[in-house]
């Protein structure tokens, strides 16, 4: 592989490319000397304030598993698991294979690639932790519009892996479970992507599955918006700090019904149009809708039960960050598709960030029609942590 390497970084780049080659074959200082680094080399930090995976431009490809601990699991085995686990995602994220990597080769490209942990509300209770999870940290309600299934449901923990090439994802996967799988077992495997790296500009929005722009009005990672949006900064619960939450919904598209609906009515439905994603009373993706604009007839142009009147914010602390990934799954039984949106949103408080929103659009939103909750999961994300400390260590120690 590293002649494979070699002889590509030559052809590409000549003298230059080689030294960098001959210095190391391994994922980030690759990249740092090469003149044209590969985009799989390209790395994200794994060690720092908070975690990957949350405000990094989101990787054309995740998967989210959920593992429940296995009965009699203690505190010392957790710190065992968080141990291991961050030792494997700070090699792996940086382009080394992990300790005792099988697959040492399929290691070297990491892709943009995270690994980020998340503790269930189970994970406290097994470990008699309660008292230091923040009273929020808790199952949604049920909500009217919920077919929950679950296979879907809560676990004990969590990892988003995510990456801009699909092989890596499954690597890190593999890694990551294995060697926890006389601790944990694997309750569920969701598989997510968006639009593969280059095929767009970056930073182009995403689109759904049912064509939309999805993710316009969200808050910019990097401003201080959602730093105060996102990060927690300890008043919950101190170790906590720098960490946010999680809320994982797997909502499924009805996509023989949508097909029923013309380009008009889709449009309504959402008050946003399909061909650019700007809001009906604007012409560009990014114009602020006008929610309270009206044609000549009086009519409201964003209709007030269209999915973004509904989920729109009614005050400032109402927002979270949303980072949702497409599924498309192969269908059961008679379905002709089995797709929809493992949707993600970040916060540093669900109770008060997006449970209001949430309930809004179980009481009433017009895509409801056509999009069905099938999952829910909540879980803490930890602050990240620097070299020589371990993910979770605040909670754990
Ligand atoms: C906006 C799709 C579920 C909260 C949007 C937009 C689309 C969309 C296309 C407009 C573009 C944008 O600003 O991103 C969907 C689909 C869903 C879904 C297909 C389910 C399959 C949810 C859920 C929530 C939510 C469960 C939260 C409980 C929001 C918010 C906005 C939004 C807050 C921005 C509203 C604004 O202020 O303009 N969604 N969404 N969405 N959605 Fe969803």
């Amino acid at each position: 592989n590293s002649n494979l390497r070699l002889s590509r970084r030559r052809l590409l780049g000549g003298g230059a490319a080689a030294l960098a080659v001959a210095g190391t074959t391994w994922g980030a200082a690759t990249l740092a000397q090469a003149d044209e680094p590969s985009p799989g080399q390209a790395v994200v930090p794994f060690h720092g304030v908070h975690q990957g995976g949350v405000s990094t431009p989101p990787q054309a490809h995740a998967t989210f598993v959920g593992f429940d601990l296995r009965p009699g699991v203690d505190r010392a085995a957790v710190i065992g698991i968080m141990k291991m686990w961050t030792a494997d995602a700070a090699r792996l994220t940086a382009g080394m294979p992990a300790l005792a990597d099988t697959e040492k080769e399929l290691a070297v490209d990491p892709s943009r690639l995270t690994i980020t942990v998340g503790y269930g509300p189970g994970l406290f209770t097994a470990l008699g932790l309660q008292d230091r999870a923040p009273a929020w940290c808790a199952p949604l309600p049920s909500y009217p519009i919920d077919r929950l299934e679950d296979r879907w449901g809560a676990t004990d923990l969590l990892l988003q892996i995510c990456s801009d090439d699909p092989v890596t994802v499954a690597h890190a996967v593999r890694v990551l479970t294995k060697n926890a799988r006389s601790l944990t077992s694997i309750r569920w495997t969701q598989k997510g992507f968006r639009s593969a790296r280059g095929t767009a500009p970056e930073g182009t929005t995403m689109r759904n599955l049912m064509g939309q722009v999805d993710g316009t009005v969200n808050p910019a990672p990097g401003t201080t918006d959602f730093d105060s949006l996102v990060w927690s900064d300890g008043a919950d619960q101190p170790w906590l700090a720098g960490g946010t939450s999680l809320v994982l919904r797997r909502i499924r598209m009805e996509m023989d019904t949508w097909d029923e609906l013309d380009r008009p009515a889709r449009e309504l439905t959402m008050g946003r149009t399909l061909s650019n994603g700007a809001p009906l009373t604007g012409t560009d993706e990014f114009d602020e809708a006008d929610f309270t604009a009206t044609d000549r007839f009086g009519i409201p142009v964003i209709p007030p039960g269209s999915h973004i009147a509904r989920s729109h914010r009614m005050h400032e602390g109402e927002q979270f960050f949303r980072r949702a990934y497409n599924y498309d799954d192969p269908p059961e039984g008679e379905e002709t598709s089995n797709s929809g949106l493992i949707f993600a949103a970040f916060q540093r408080d669900i109770a008060a960030q997006y449970l209001p929103v949430q309930q809004r659009l179980s009481d009433f939103d017009a895509l409801n029609e056509w999009t069905t909750p099938i999952g829910s999961a909540v879980y803490l994300i930890p602050p990240g942590c620097e070299e020589n400390d371990y993910l979770g260590s605040g909670l754990l120690k």
